[in-house]
């Protein structure tokens, strides 16, 4: 395998490429034996550098060289019946075909058996689906379908680095090429898609609501792994399947410096650290009422007006669902308590929802996305990360999408905190200012150390 670190014309005329590879020599039968795989050398440096998703980058193209590619799919060999690999083993021949749907996929032992196992279905159709996009009728690409198989190595998207996955279909693929022996107990888990059944990821369910990891609209929520905030997008893999995608800045709840401690994060409670996850959410903190009657008395002066405010919070403070970082901490499979803002644990029961004292609105539990994979934590090391997508031809190529097609900005604190809260909070925090800073952070201060004098009011 030969590395070239290079500015090559390929890396010039193409911007986003970041690397390629192709396997340049085969034995007799069809073996890949040297490879090169070429990084473009200017991405290497620079601010969007990441470390993980560089190496990440590399084994993409590796896998491709030793044998993961649409030039190689029709050489694999079948050695299930020999003994020492390598030794008398037979042509697959073609392995690829297409299901009844018209989706293309790979249909070899491990490979049907590793889709069989994560997707919880005796389906024997279930050959690990190929991307069908930009793709010609009959034909195959080197990655895997991106609805299906969602931050695999080998997908045709890379996302943030800590999303994507050696998973267990790209393991039993290099067994099958009959060219490898594969510790498939390696593989690393993919949660996308766990247990959800045969028909997961086609274009015919993702949009009706039946998966939790699709969305439909455009709102706040979560990565589906629960790392990051996400806004819920499409991109062209995805063929107008719908997914909660992180944001390209500050969307991780375990860095804890994305917790500006913004007045959006003083009322929903956010914490971010190490061990927070996204939650969906609506909490809107009590507080509110209080600076509320402050600006309301000295706006207007109208006490009565300001008690039957307070009487009826939920009506002035209804927030929308959206996704917030809170603290987590595993009680055992599935199990987790949850903790926000200056709140005590509490018990989270997977599926369900609960309240929490000194809060109005609802946090909603996920079942089966933590406390389950012990392989997903956010990475030890922080480093700056950004999404890529790869594409194929004529090489296997690995491109980015550094200019956020695909990732969207965060709108600034303030228009957040105006959108998420609605117009009334926004009213309450524009009068926060009127009234002066100090007076509505005292008040806010005393009432975080004692809210059952605040319900009093
Ligand atoms: C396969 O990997 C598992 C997990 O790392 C390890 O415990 C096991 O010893 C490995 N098996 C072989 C044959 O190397
Ligand atoms: C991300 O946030 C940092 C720090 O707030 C800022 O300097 C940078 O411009 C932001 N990047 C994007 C793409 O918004
Ligand atoms: C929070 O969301 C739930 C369900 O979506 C809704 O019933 C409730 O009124 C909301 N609460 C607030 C305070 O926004
Ligand atoms: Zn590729």
């Amino acid at each position: 395998m030969y590395l070239h670190v290079q500015a090559t014309d390929k890396c010039r005329s193409e911007p986003s490429v970041l690397a390629y590879a192709v396997h340049c020599q085969t034995d007799a039968h069809g073996r890949p034996v040297a490879g090169v795989v070429v990084i473009c050398r200017d991405r290497l440096t620079g601010a969007t550098y990441n470390h993980q998703a560089t190496v990440q980058t590399v084994i993409h193209e590796l896998f491709h060289a030793l044998g993961f590619s649409k030039h190689l799919f029709h050489t694999w060999r079948d050695c299930s019946s020999t003994s020492p690999v390598g030794a008398n083993c037979s042509p697959r021949g073609k392995v690829t075909h297409s299901d009844e749907s018209g989706q293309m996929r790979i249909y070899t032992p491990s490979v049907i058996s590793a889709l069989q196992k994560h997707l919880a279905s005796a389906d024997p159709e279930l050959g690990g689906p190929l991307e069908n996009l930009d793709v010609p009728a009959g034909r195959v690409s080197s990655h895997w379908e991106s609805r299906v198989l969602q931050g695999s190595i080998m997908a045709a998207v890379l996302g943030d680095s800590t999303t994507v996955r050696i998973d267990s279909a790209t393991l039993a693929a290099l067994q099958d090429t009959g060219w490898y022996t594969v510790n498939l107990s390696r593989a690393q888990s993919l949660v996308w898609g766990d247990g959800e059944g045969a028909t997961f990821g086609s274009l015919s369910t993702c949009q009706d609501r039946s998966s939790s990891f699709f969305c439909t609209g455009s709102g706040f929520g979560c990565h589906y792994l629960h790392l990051h905030k996400g806004e819920c997008q499409t991109d062209q893999y995805l063929e107008g399947c719908r997914v909660y995608k992180p944001f390209q800045n500050g969307s991780e709840c375990w860095k804890e410096e994305n917790g500006r401690k913004s007045a959006e994060e003083v009322w929903s409670g956010e914490i971010f650290g190490f061990d927070s996850r996204c939650f969906f959410s609506n909490l809107t903190r009590q507080v509110c009422v209080c600076v509320k009657c402050l600006i309301l008395n000295s706006l207007f002066n109208i006490n009565s007006f300001s008690l039957h405010l307070s009487q009826s919070p939920s009506l002035l403070f209804s927030s929308p669902v959206e996704g917030r970082c809170y603290r987590h901490r595993c009680t055992g499979p599935n199990g987790y308590q949850i903790q926000v803002s200056g709140s005590e644990w509490v018990d989270c029961p997977a599926g369900g929802t609960i309240q929490i004292k000194g809060y109005q609105g609802l946090v909603s539990c996920p079942d089966r996305r933590l406390c389950l994979y012990p392989d997903v934590t956010p990475p030890s090391d922080n480093v700056i990360t950004f999404p890529a997508s790869i594409t194929s031809d004529p090489y296997e190529t690995l491109t980015s999408a550094q200019n956020g097609t695909w990732a969207p900005l965060r709108p600034p604190t303030e228009l957040t905190v105006a959108t998420a809260l609605g117009i009334t909070a926004a009213v309450c925090l524009l009068a926060a200012v009127v009234v002066s800073y100090r007076k509505c952070c005292s008040c806010r201060v005393r009432i975080h150390s004692a809210p059952e004098h605040h319900s009093d009011l």
